[in-house]
């Protein structure tokens, strides 16, 4: 009897050093450091710098390191040439895709999978990749693009080239740590989408626009930006028991709830409602929290279902002024590290990625000539 794993549950398909969950402690780990230990002590730079290196950075290699990151954010003519192509209406995540493809095409060495060629290449990206979001961003408001300035950190530098100014630390900070705790989740749909696709030994480009294509979807990445349109068509806290009871009644997901790893509740939950609690006070918006706060006790009191990251990110992004359709983008800006690291990993190590299916269709038979066939 063939035994079917559906979606992959449950399967161990490879090793990894990157990061890991502990389901029963809720707790993940990024190269052995507990994620709210990072996300409260390091820049997101530090963190990027881990993830690909193994270790944290001395105060030396962090400013080699944030040096080049920050030599590389500015982006092509061409490209922006491109990003005025796209319809107005377009997604985001679907315009960031297509860039991503068309730095590829930009890199006369796409093809260099060599570990340092992979690390300049996911470095790349890394330092593209907020100009591309916040210059999409501008044009598709009839704005032309802010460029991007090599004296503020990613995060401060991201908000400079979105809104045109930096708010309070306080605010970036909150920015900070929520890139941390989006920077890497193991085997992940679009992590393990970016480790199938290069292991056919196709490119470090290809790997992520795939991931990027993963992400978006609801279930994954896409969730935290229907968290924020199921808020806003909730409308008011003292709707949200009853919404909540009727979704329940009728077994509706309810976005930002559930996860297919952690059963008890989501490691970075806890700190990233911290800090969404703490912008709420800072940028007036209480409202939000009253209603999470209805809607998290209603869905583990009746289903023991606990919410996921998503669930405190999206109210957080929409009150720092972020429109809806750029929270997943802002995932990718993070994730690109996590992806690009099991990239590498991946072609340390490799071994085509090729499962079997069981075959239900039907039986044998012959073709035959058009005219006998059946209307
Ligand atoms: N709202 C309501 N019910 C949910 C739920 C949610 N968000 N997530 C899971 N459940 C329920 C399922 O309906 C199922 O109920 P049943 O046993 O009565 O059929 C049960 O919990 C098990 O869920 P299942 O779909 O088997 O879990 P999974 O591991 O396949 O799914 C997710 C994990 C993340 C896909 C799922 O929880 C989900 O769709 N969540 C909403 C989207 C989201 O927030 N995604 C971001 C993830 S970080």
């Amino acid at each position: 009897m063939t035994e079917i794993y559906k979606g992959l549950a449950g399967v161990t398909v490879d090793e990894t050093t990157i990061s890991t969950i502990n389901v029963e402690q809720s707790t993940l780990m990024y190269r052995g450091y507990p994620v709210q230990e990072l996300a409260k002590n390091c820049r997101f730079e530090e963190v990027a710098f881990l993830l690909w290196h193994g270790e944290l950075p001395t105060t030396e290699q962090l400013k080699t390191f944030e040096k080049a990151e920050r030599q590389k954010r500015a982006i092509s003519e061409d490209l922006i040439d491109v990003l005025r192509k796209f319809r107005k209406d377009a997604h985001p995540m679907d315009t960031l895709r297509t860039a991503i493809s068309f730095i590829g095409t930009q890199d006369p060495r796409w093809d260099d999978s060599c570990p340092e060629g992979l690390l300049e290449k996911a470095l790349n990206m890394m330092a593209k990749i907020p100009t591309i979001i916040a210059a999409d961003h501008r044009l598709r408001h009839g704005q032309e693009p802010i460029a991007p300035r090599d004296d503020l950190t990613m995060a401060e530098n991201f908000f400079n080239m979105y809104f045109g100014e930096v708010p309070a630390p306080s605010v970036v900070k909150a920015f900070d740590a929520s890139l941390t705790f989006y920077a890497e989740h193991s085997f992940n749909a679009s992590t393990f989408t970016a480790r199938t696709i290069v292991s056919s030994l196709s490119d470090i480009y290809s790997g992520v626009t795939g991931a990027i294509g993963s992400l978006k979807g609801a279930l994954h990445g896409g969730a935290n930006e229907a968290v924020m349109h199921t808020l806003l068509s909730i409308g008011s806290a003292d709707k949200a028991e009853a919404w909540m009871r009727e979704q329940i009644a009728n077994k509706n997901l309810v976005m930002g709830f559930g996860h297919r790893v952690y059963k008890n509740g989501d490691s970075r939950v806890p700190y990233m409602t911290e800090i969404y609690h703490e912008v709420a006070k800072e940028l007036d918006g209480q409202k939000w929290v009253e209603m999470t706060n209805v809607m998290n006790k209603i869905m583990v009191d009746e289903k023991g279902i606990h919410p996921n990251l998503d669930f405190p990110v999206g109210p957080t992004y929409y009150m720092m002024g972020f429109d809806i359709p750029v929270f997943t983008p802002i995932f990718v800006m993070s994730r690109i590290t996590g992806w690009t690291a099991h990239i590498m990993e991946q072609l340390a190590n490799n071994k085509l990625v090729r499962p079997l299916s069981k075959y239900t269709g039907h039986s044998q038979r012959s073709v035959l000539p058009l005219e006998k066939r059946a209307a």
